[in-house]
């Protein structure tokens, strides 16, 4: 039998709904033919924008979505995207299959697609290839209210108010695709780009300066010590594979060896926050700056027969578990984890939709987002989970995975993931402080591990309810189906 206690008499914070981000680059099928199809394009738009896929997103709540880039973000000129569509200049994007950018979607349309999503945006700035004036002239381009050559030139392009602007990226990985840096070329190069991003009118930009990838915790030290007092937050990246040594590194032909490593790899996000965490604790005890984990995710080989260059990738119910344990994680440090940016939401990596023309399919990953969005903006209530590990996987893991908070409302969400591949679970809960008496469950399983849907089966991984759970007094017990993820309301 395997335990979980649910504090509920020990509220521990807010998680912040910004931890359900999303990033969109210009790479492969995402923003042409994820979301960009044109105005003229038979696919149902509006403005352009495929009105199926902010359907679908708007239904998961993205509070913030990320964009150019990635590396493309570092080799990306913004006045390339504004004016009329037909006289923009192309260009070759480099990082991504060398394919013609159109700049058809530019800083116009991505505007208008975040309000559409009801999502904040959060622009990329480049510093690898870019000018400090290309950068503070961005800025001003997007959100100056007054009257200047740049306001004006917004204003011709069809856009008279400002945009709210609220999260600006000096640099993406600029220890790699973003020019090669050291920690301490980087800080002084932060320094100087943040000075001239700024803030007009009521529009407050909250400044993310590049941070470490994965362990690289040097990185982290020098930009807390150089550049600290400049930032509001800092970046962190960490992707999770079956690993070099792996029999397979395809997302859907995989067996029980890679599902654990996978796992394992995900379950590192863990570590990776606690010792980025730790070094900031020591410059920034107050917990002013924020660490934003701007992109994360599964990434495998490409599906047969695409571009290697389109990082199009399929999505199954492992990628499911890799979401959820990793938000777990996020709300377990939400004090300092206060946004994160899953990669990238449309036919990249880990996607929430793939499309294939006018289809649409909604992966096993978006159910994970669907059935998590009640822990936006909830009171983090600290879970202890008691369980058997798994050998596998490095260290091993842990086999139940689990968070819990507490909404407005009053209502206690618990989720719980059975990361055993083969094996159901039965769980006793204690619910400290908790006097719930009505419970629904809702369930994400699938037939298999490699359970994923496709154009042919795009219902074959939904969620449902789940049966069985028994309240009893401050406690509650359930049975969860192996390779599983669960939330359970308890009001
Ligand atoms: O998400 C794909 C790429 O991964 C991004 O462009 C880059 O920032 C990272 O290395």
């Amino acid at each position: 039998m395997s335990r979980i206690t649910v504090h509920g008499d020990r509220p521990a914070g807010r998680i912040s709904r910004h931890i359900y981000g999303h990033f969109a680059e210009h790479l492969g099928r995402c923003i042409y033919e994820g979301f960009w199809v044109g105005e003229d394009s038979a696919i149902p738009n509006v403005r352009g924008i495929r009105r199926d896929m902010v359907e679908a997103l708007r239904r998961i709540r993205p509070a913030v979505l990320r964009w150019p880039g990635g590396c493309f973000a570092d080799e990306y000129h913004w006045t390339d995207g504004i004016g009329p569509r037909a006289s923009r200049p192309t260009m070759i994007n480099t990082h991504w299959g060398k394919v013609v950018e159109s700049n058809h979607f530019g800083t116009h349309e991505f505007f208008d697609l975040c309000e559409m999503l009801g999502a904040d945006p959060y622009i990329c700035g480049n510093v690898g290839s870019g000018t400090v004036a290309e950068m503070q002239q961005w800025v001003e381009y997007c959100t100056f209210d007054g009257v200047s050559p740049l306001s004006e030139r917004r204003r011709r392009n069809g856009r008279d108010d400002p945009w709210r602007l609220p999260y600006f990226g000096v640099g993406n990985e600029n220890w790699g695709c973003g020019g090669n840096m050291r920690p301490e070329h980087y800080a002084d190069l932060y320094r100087r780009y943040q000075t001239y991003v700024r803030n007009f009118g009521g529009n407050r930009i909250f400044k993310i300066a590049c941070g470490p990838n994965g362990g690289d915790e040097r990185w982290t030290e020098v930009l807390m010590q150089e550049a600290g007092r400049h930032m509001q937050g800092l970046s962190l990246h960490h992707y999770s594979g079956p690993g070099r040594g792996a029999a397979s590194r395809s997302a859907t032909r995989f067996g029980e060896p890679e599902w654990y490593a996978v796992l394992s790899s995900a379950l590192r996000m863990e570590s990776l926050v606690s010792r980025h965490e730790a070094i900031m604790d020591r410059h920034d005890p107050e917990r002013r700056v924020a660490l934003v984990v701007d992109e994360w995710g599964a990434w495998y080989e490409v599906e047969p027969g695409t571009n290697p260059g389109f990082l199009y990738q399929q999505n199954t119910m492992r990628d499911a578990l890799v979401a959820a344990v990793t938000l777990n994680v996020f709300h377990a440090h939400c004090a300092r984890v206060r946004m994160a940016n899953i990669a990238q939401t449309v036919n990249v990596l880990q996607a929430m939709a793939l499309t294939r023309g006018p289809e649409l399919l909604l992966t096993p990953t978006y159910h994970v987002y669907d059935m998590y969005q009640v822990h936006q903006d909830a009171t983090l209530l600290p879970v202890d989970v008691d369980c058997e590990r798994h050998a596998d996987g490095g260290d091993g893991i842990p086999l139940l995975h689990a968070s819990a908070s507490r909404d407005g409302s009053g209502t206690t969400h618990l989720s719980v993931c059975n990361l055993d591949a083969a094996a159901e679970v039965e769980v006793e809960c204690a619910l400290a402080g908790l006097d719930a008496t009505e419970v629904a469950a809702r369930v994400l399983a699938g037939d298999a591990i490699q359970s994923h849907n496709t154009f042919e089966e795009p219902e074959a991984v939904a969620p449902g309810e789940l049966a069985g759970a028994v309240l009893g007094t401050r406690t509650l017990r359930l049975r969860l189906p192996a390779h599983s993820v669960a939330v359970l309301a308890l009001r």
